[in-house]
């Protein structure tokens, strides 16, 4: 029985419909949002809109298209158009049907208030909660700023020199305002609606009655798009890991202080120099190894989080997996079998570790620099929302101590670098099926996977 799913206790269904024009941001909020609904064990999926319209363009063998075709006095754009929009209605549809769903994204443009009713009408008649999503942005600077991002290495363009793949997509934008109707807090007061002006200057929300809905509205106003770093480290090696023995809250090891006082460089040597007086905010658990491997960084903000302390192992803490094994072999087995729901007896799984890192989360969305010096569960979790990476495989993910992880969250992927202090330590890898730790037998290791080989993934 899974501890947490929203839509089991509340049994809803909720169609995020995306408004705004193009090169708002609207499907990279769209993306984020079913990051993290999917992060949480919500099951949601995007529908892009314009995907089914690149698709049916080459059904019908229409190659390079310009703006003219989004015209709207251009029959033939038209006709694509509207023939995407039902199609994807239509696979969202069948979602929701034959595989449970239940937060279904809209990702679409056009933004009459004509189609939206439309839509609306659809998806009430199968008992679907519309909620409008509006990235409203009249602030030039930022729309140039987006369409330089991402829209110029939109599949619409590929081969297309810079210049004219930008001023084309500021007249296609041209042609989508003719028609566009911003939602408004009386002519759409029924609808339930979050309307972002310029990003998160001002937010505007109308009638968020279910809590799924209002978790959605909490995490869009948490969102920024300054760029930033987010560092990642465990502890150094603790005496507890030289021994092989799990939880407990040990110092470090020689080694392991090793590693504490190399940090500093490391970090420094990842900001480069132009930013190298760049103010980092520290957080660490609530755990010796954490703090003592903050103590040589010479930021000011250090803050503790309860919720980065490492999983709770109950009545295994303390012991070596080995002693686990001999004691409990049926939970031995059953951590193997399904390490992501497993709860340790009087302790915690990998599901719980999500549910008590939702705030962190949050805060970390509104956060600038950062650098997180947690535990090997936690930073599987908090990896795996920045990374997409699926729950089966979360758990099994090596991540090695000595090592500095950087995440730099770009449009619509996150580029990954790992900074190695060569310093020793042991490895605390165990994979699936004993109890014996490190990473000697990569045959069984297909599930485990390793955080080098996921760099620079595009969702
Ligand atoms: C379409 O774009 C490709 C590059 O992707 C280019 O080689 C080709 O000439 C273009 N075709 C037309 C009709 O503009
Ligand atoms: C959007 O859809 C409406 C109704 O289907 C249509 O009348 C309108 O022309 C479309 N707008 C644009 C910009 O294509
Ligand atoms: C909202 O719904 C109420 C009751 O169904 C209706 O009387 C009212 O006219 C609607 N308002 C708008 C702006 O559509
Ligand atoms: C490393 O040691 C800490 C205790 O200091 C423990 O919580 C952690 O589980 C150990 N790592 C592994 C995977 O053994
Ligand atoms: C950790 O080190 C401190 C100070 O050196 C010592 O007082 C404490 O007992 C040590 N803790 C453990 C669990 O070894
Ligand atoms: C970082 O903080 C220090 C002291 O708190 C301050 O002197 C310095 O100017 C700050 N650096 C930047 C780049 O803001």
């Amino acid at each position: 029985m899974p501890v947490y799913s929203i839509s089991h206790v509340e049994n809803v269904r909720v169609c995020v419909v995306m408004v705004g024009l193009p090169a708002r941001g609207k499907s990279l909020i769209a993306q984020k949002i079913v990051r993290y609904l999917s992060w949480l064990s919500i099951k949601s999926k995007c529908f892009n809109v314009g995907t089914y319209r690149r698709d049916l363009q080459k059904a019908a063998d229409i190659g390079n298209i310009t703006a003219d075709f989004f015209d709207p006095n251009n029959p033939d754009g038209m006709h694509f158009r509207r023939q995407a929009i039902d199609l994807a209605l239509q696979d969202m549809m069948n979602w929701f049907l034959d595989e449970n769903g239940v937060v279904g994204i809209l990702d679409a443009t056009n933004s009459t208030r004509d189609r939206r009713n439309r839509i609306v009408k659809v998806l009430r008649e199968n008992l679907i909660e519309p909620i409008f999503l509006e990235s409203f942005c009249n602030d030039q600077d930022l729309v140039l700023q987006n369409i330089l991002d991402v829209k110029t290495t939109s599949p619409d363009y590929v081969g297309s020199d810079l210049q004219f793949a930008t001023e084309d997509f500021l007249k296609r934008i041209e042609l989508y305002e003719k028609n566009y109707e911003t939602m408004d807090v009386s002519i759409d007061a029924n609808l339930t609606f979050i309307k972002l002006v310029n990003v998160n200057s001002q937010i505007i929300l109308n009638r968020i009655e279910s809590y799924l809905e209002s978790r959605i509205v909490y995490y869009v106003m948490n969102l920024h798009i300054k760029p930033r770093s987010i560092y990642l480290s465990r502890h150094g090696e603790s005496e507890y890991n030289l021994t092989g023995q799990i939880g407990g809250d040990s110092n470090l090891s020689e080694r392991g202080w090793r590693y504490a006082k190399k940090l500093p460089e490391l970090v420094l040597k990842s900001l480069g120099e132009e930013n190298k007086h760049t103010n980092l905010t520290v957080w660490t658990s609530t755990l010796a190894r954490t703090q003592q491997t903050s103590s040589f960084l010479p930021y000011k903000r250090k803050l503790q989080w309860k919720a980065l302390d490492e999983l709770d192992a109950g009545e295994c803490d303390g012991m070596t997996y080995e002693e686990i094994e001999n004691q409990f072999p049926e939970d031995f087995k059953a951590r193997d079998d399904n390490k992501y729901e497993y709860r340790y007896r009087g302790g915690e799984s990998y599901r719980d570790i999500v549910i008590r890192l939702e705030p962190i989360i949050m805060e970390l969305e509104r956060q600038e620099n950062i650098l997180i010096i947690t535990h090997q569960a936690v930073l599987r979790c908090l990896y795996a929302y920045f990374m997409n990476v699926p729950q089966e495989e979360s758990p099994w993910m090596s991540i090695p101590l000595h090592t500095l992880i950087k995440l730099e969250p770009r449009a619509y992927h996150t580029v990954v670098s790992r900074i190695k202090a060569d310093i020793p330590a042991v490895s605390t890898y165990k994979e699936k099926g004993t109890s014996q730790l490190g990473e000697q037998n990569n045959s069984t290791s297909s599930k485990s996977r390793d955080i080098i080989n996921n760099s620079d993934i595009v969702p």
